[in-house]
C-alpha cells in the first residue's frame, strides 16, 4: 500500500452513465484497492447549478450505490457526503481570506460565462452566483481539509487542483508551513469513451448508454449505436468502431483479440458485433446491477455506509480546523 493520501469528489448532478463509469469511476474503484482514499459525493458543489434537493439526494444515492456495487474497497476508502462534514464550511470560509479575487476571475468555468455573456451583449456576470464564482475555494478546502497528496480528476478539473496548490501556498506564506501541496493526476482515458453517435459519451449530446438499465433496455440502446454502411461481408476497422471501443472496456484480452480479428476478416455484420457487445456487457454487469438495485431499494444501508465514512472523515477534518483556527486567530 502506497502511503500517499488520495482524494477525489464526484458531483451528483446526473445519473452516472457508462461513460462516467469507464472514464472516471472505474479508475477510482481500482485505485481504492491499494490506496488510502477519501472519496466523497460533492453535493455542496452541485448547489450552484441544481436547486432541487430531491434531485441532489437521488444522484447522491446513485453514485454511492454504484461505487459500492462495483467493488469500491470500503476498508481503504472513506466514502462520505461532502455536506456531512461541518468543517468544510469553516475551512472554505477561512481560505476566502487568503485567496485573491483575481485568481477566481481566471477560473475556466467562470470565464466561460463571461465570454458567453460578452458575446450576447449581456452583463458579464449574468447567471453567475457566488457558489459558482467561489467554487474553486470550496474545492481547495475539500482537498486541504484531508491533507491530500494526490487528486485524480478529469482534464476539466486540473486547473481547480492547481488553484488548491496556489491557495495552500498563499496560506503557508502568510501563516507558516501548514498545508501539503496536492498534485493532480489526470486519467489518460478520460474523454475517449464514445457514445451512441460516436462522439464523446455525454449527457449534453444525448448519446449515453445507461450502466444499470434492465437487460432489454441495454440491448435496445446498444442496437442503436451508429455505424458506417459496410455490408456484413466487408472487412471493418475495429479502431474506428464504437462497438469495438466499448467492448474493450468489458472483455478480457483474448476476447478483445478475437473480436478484432472478426472485424478485420470481414464476414461479420454490425448487428452481430452489437449482439456480442451486448452479451458481454450484460453478463459483466449482471451481479453488480443486482447489488445496485438492492442498495437503491434499501437507502438506509447506503446512509449507514456514508455515516461511517463521515465519522472517519471528521476525525481528520477536525484536526485540520483546530490547526488553522489557531494559526489565523490565535
Ligand atoms: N469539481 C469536481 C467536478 O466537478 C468535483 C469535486 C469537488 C472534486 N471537490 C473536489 C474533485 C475535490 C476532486 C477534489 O468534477
Amino acid at each position: 500500500m502506497d502511503d500517499k493520501i488520495v482524494l477525489t469528489g464526484i458531483k451528483p448532478t446526473g445519473t452516472p452513465h457508462m461513460g462516467n463509469y469507464i472514464g472516471a469511476l472505474k479508475p477510482l474503484i481500482e485505485m481504492s484497492q491499494n490506496h488510502k482514499t477519501f472519496m466523497f459525493i460533492a453535493d455542496l458543489h452541485a448547489l450552484n447549478s441544481v436547486h432541487d434537493a430531491k434531485e441532489i439526494k437521488q444522484h447522491t444515492y446513485e453514485i454511492a450505490a454504484l461505487m459500492i456495487a462495483m467493488g469500491l474497497n470500503l476498508e481503504n476508502t472513506v466514502l462520505f457526503r461532502q455536506s456531512d462534514i461541518d468543517e468544510i464550511y469553516k475551512l472554505s470560509n477561512f481560505l476566502m481570506n487568503v485567496t485573491p479575487k483575481g485568481l477566481m476571475n481566471r477560473a475556466h468555468s467562470y470565464k466561460a460565462y463571461v465570454e458567453k455573456n460578452t458575446e450576447i451583449g449581456a452583463d458579464v456576470d449574468a447567471g453567475v452566483n457566488m457558489g459558482l464564482y467561489t467554487y474553486p475555494v470550496l474545492m481547495a478546502a475539500d482537498i486541504l481539509l484531508y491533507n491530500s497528496d494526490i487528486v485524480p480528476v478529469g482534464k476539466d478539473q486540473k486547473q481547480h487542483v492547481e488553484f488548491a496548490r496556489d491557495i495552500a501556498g498563499y496560506f503557508n506564506n502568510t501563516y507558516g508551513e501548514t498545508f501539503k501541496l496536492p498534485e493532480p493526476i489526470i486519467g489518460s482515458d478520460a474523454g475517449l469513451i464514445p457514445g451512441l453517435d460516436g462522439r464523446k459519451m455525454s449527457k449534453s449530446y444525448d448519446n449515453t448508454i445507461p450502466l444499470f438499465a434492465p437487460s432489454g433496455e441495454l440491448k435496445k440502446k446498444i442496437m442503436r449505436i451508429i455505424t458506417d454502411s459496410k455490408t456484413p461481408d466487408e472487412p471493418k476497422n475495429p479502431d474506428e468502431s464504437t462497438i469495438f471501443q466499448l467492448y474493450k472496456f468489458f472483455a478480457d484480452e483474448n476476447e478483445i483479440a478475437e473480436l478484432r480479428e472478426k472485424f478485420i476478416a470481414g464476414g461479420m455484420g454490425y448487428g452481430t458485433a452489437k449482439t456480442i457487445l451486448f452479451e458481454k456487457v450484460d453478463s459483466v454487469l449482471a451481479t453488480p446491477r443486482a447489488e445496485y438495485e438492492r442498495l437503491m431499494a434499501n437507502p438506509s444501508e447506503i446512509d449507514a455506509i456514508l455515516a461511517n465514512g463521515a465519522e472517519r472523515a471528521r476525525a481528520v477534518a477536525s484536526k485540520t480546523i483546530a490547526k488553522v483556527k489557531k494559526k489565523m486567530l490565535g
